[in-house]
């Protein structure tokens, strides 16, 4: 099992939403976020003096997959938030190690299947 978690730009929820659809991918759980990467948040919204980190809105998106949805998931993720341009994203991909679905007692496959 894999924990797939992405930040994005916030305005390219919808089509991430809609990729993931198409792939199957149908669960998820998403917040909004901080953060900044490899411009620490300046180029992307003003030229701006790097003395400091300047946080960003993005969007989280987490998804527990088992392995043969790994890939579609990423894809998908990538479909729909790619533009070319800095600030895109990022995709994190962590072993997960149980997952229990709490009405039923589920765990591991069944659970996040
Ligand atoms: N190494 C990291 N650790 C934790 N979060 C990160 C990391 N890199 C990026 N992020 C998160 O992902 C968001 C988007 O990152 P971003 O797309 O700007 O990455 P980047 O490496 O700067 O690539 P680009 O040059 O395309 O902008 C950041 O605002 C931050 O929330
Ligand atoms: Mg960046």
């Amino acid at each position: 099992m894999k924990l797939v978690i992405a930040y994005i730009q916030p305005h390219k929820l919808q089509d991430v939403k809609k990729a993931l659809y198409k792939a199957e991918v149908h669960k998820m759980s998403v917040t909004n976020a901080l953060g900044c990467g490899e411009q620490r948040g300046y180029e992307e919204s003003y030229r701006g003096v790097k003395y400091e980190v300047n946080l960003l809105k993005k969007v989280r998106i987490e998804i527990a997959v088992n392995e043969d949805f790994m890939q579609k998931t990423i894809d998908a993720i990538v479909e729909g938030a790619h533009s070319g341009t800095i600030g895109d994203g990022k995709i994190f991909v962590l072993d997960l190690v149980e997952c229990v679905r709490i009405r039923t007692g589920d765990k591991g496959r069944a659970a996040i299947g």
